[in-house]
């Protein structure tokens, strides 16, 4: 496992599909196609897709290191997806996207954030308790594949100071730069 010099946040688009679609397929049972990651970026007005690029300063079109998305509903944007390289873990890659994820939402008007995951991802579970989600509930045997059952975590109220506090501490612990593609969408802190 090495560590990244720097990491760039950029808009996902079809060229790196080719990279998304190998973690993809290393990080869950029931991986997404890649047609329904053609759709979910056709849907530009309610989705926001990001990569993680290594090398900040290289102008970051090193490797694909992990990506995620958050769809918008009214005013709850909804973590669709998350994954890192498994040779990337634990370097703080999910917690850079899912920042970004969260400012990305927060400038779509996002009020509140949710998401499901499978009861058995400790490792995620306690990402997104980092993030404040809280469990609300359950969704029985939400995965097929395993007839696992999906807990509903939620953020319910993201646009409060100490909300945002809460990001620039998380942004703060995260080493090396981070360099977001669009300068409307910087990360705080
Ligand atoms: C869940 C997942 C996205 C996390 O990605 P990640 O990049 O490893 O996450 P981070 O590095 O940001 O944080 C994970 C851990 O690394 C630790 N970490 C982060 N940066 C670190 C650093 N520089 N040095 C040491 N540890 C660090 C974090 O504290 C955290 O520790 P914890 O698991 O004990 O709480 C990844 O495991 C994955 O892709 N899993 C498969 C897909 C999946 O389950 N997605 C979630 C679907 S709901």
């Amino acid at each position: 496992m090495t560590s990244p010099s720097g990491v760039e946040l950029a808009c996902m688009r079809r060229k790196h599909l080719r990279q998304v679609l190998v973690i993809e397929r290393a990080s869950y049972p029931r991986p997404w196609s890649r047609g329904l990651f053609l759709t979910e970026l056709a849907n530009r007005a309610t989705r926001g897709y990001w990569v993680g690029l290594e090398g900040a300063e290289g102008g970051g079109e090193g490797p694909v290191l992990g990506y995620g998305g958050v769809m918008m509903a009214g005013d709850e944007g909804h973590v669709t997806n998350l994954a890192v390289d498994p040779e990337r873990r634990g370097l703080g890659i999910a917690t850079r996207l899912l920042l970004q994820l969260t400012v990305d939402a927060l400038t779509r008007g996002a009020r509140r954030m949710t998401l499901e995951v499978r009861v058995s991802n400790e490792r995620a579970i306690r990402l997104y308790a980092r993030f404040g989600y809280l469990p609300v509930g359950r969704r029985k045997n939400y995965y097929p594949d395993s007839k696992e059952d999906a807990i509903i975590m939620t953020v319910p109220e993201v646009v409060s100071q100490e909300y945002l506090e809460k990001l620039q501490t998380i942004a703060a612990s995260v080493p090396g730069p981070t360099i977001v593609e669009q300068p409307t969408t910087r990360m705080p802190g």
